[in-house]
């Protein structure tokens, strides 16, 4: 398996995975092959990592900025991350989400919030907070994690506007 950043190339292979991955997922409105297209469109797409097997695309992690109150303070959000239904569970995921956050990091992030399973993000970092509030969704799917001794902030996390449309 290869990791890379995306090329125009890949763009269609990752609607694809990305809407796969996400099919019969509980918790999406299978929006998500969209909300990477308008980041990308919105220059938002800070961060895009495709996961390769040979020429086959069979994973993607998207990272973009979000704002603390109203504010950019280097901080990123992780996600959509998709591994196409066959390959999961074995790895992928996990690779593309470390590399997406050693590169985040190395470039200078100061952290990076996840909305998602508090049993999966734990193992990257990721930790609850009471100082990053997320209004849309229950506290207990909302993490975050600081990067090269940043403090982590307090405020209120809003996700680019490409996430609602
Ligand atoms: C979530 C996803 C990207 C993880 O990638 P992956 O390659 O399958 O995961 P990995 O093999 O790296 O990690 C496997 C571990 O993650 C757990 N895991 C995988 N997906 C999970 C999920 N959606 N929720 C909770 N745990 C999950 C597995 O149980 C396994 O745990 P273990 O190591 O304790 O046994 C992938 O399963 C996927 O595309 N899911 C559908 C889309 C989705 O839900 N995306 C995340 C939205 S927050």
């Amino acid at each position: 398996m290869n990791i890379r950043p995306e090329q125009k190339t890949d763009r269609s292979a990752i609607s694809d995975v990305t809407a796969k991955a996400f099919a019969g997922v509980e918790h999406s409105d299978q929006s998500e092959p969209q909300i990477i297209e308008r980041l990308r469109n919105a220059d938002a797409l800070s961060l895009s990592l495709v996961a390769l097997d040979g020429t086959d695309l069979i994973g993607h992690v998207a990272f973009s900025p979000v704002k603390i109150d109203g504010a950019d303070k280097g901080w990123f959000g992780l996600g959509p991350v998709s591994v196409v239904p066959e390959r999961q569970g074995g790895g992928i995921g996990s690779a593309l989400i470390r590399e997406g956050l050693k590169r985040l990091r190395s470039e200078g992030a100061a952290g990076c919030v996840v909305l998602g399973d508090s049993g999966y993000y734990p193992r990257f970092g990721f930790e609850r907070s009471d100082d990053l509030r997320y209004e849309d969704a229950p506290a207990e799917y909302f993490m975050s994690l600081t990067f090269n001794g940043h403090a982590r902030p307090s405020g209120k996390v809003d996700y680019h506007p490409a996430f609602t449309g």
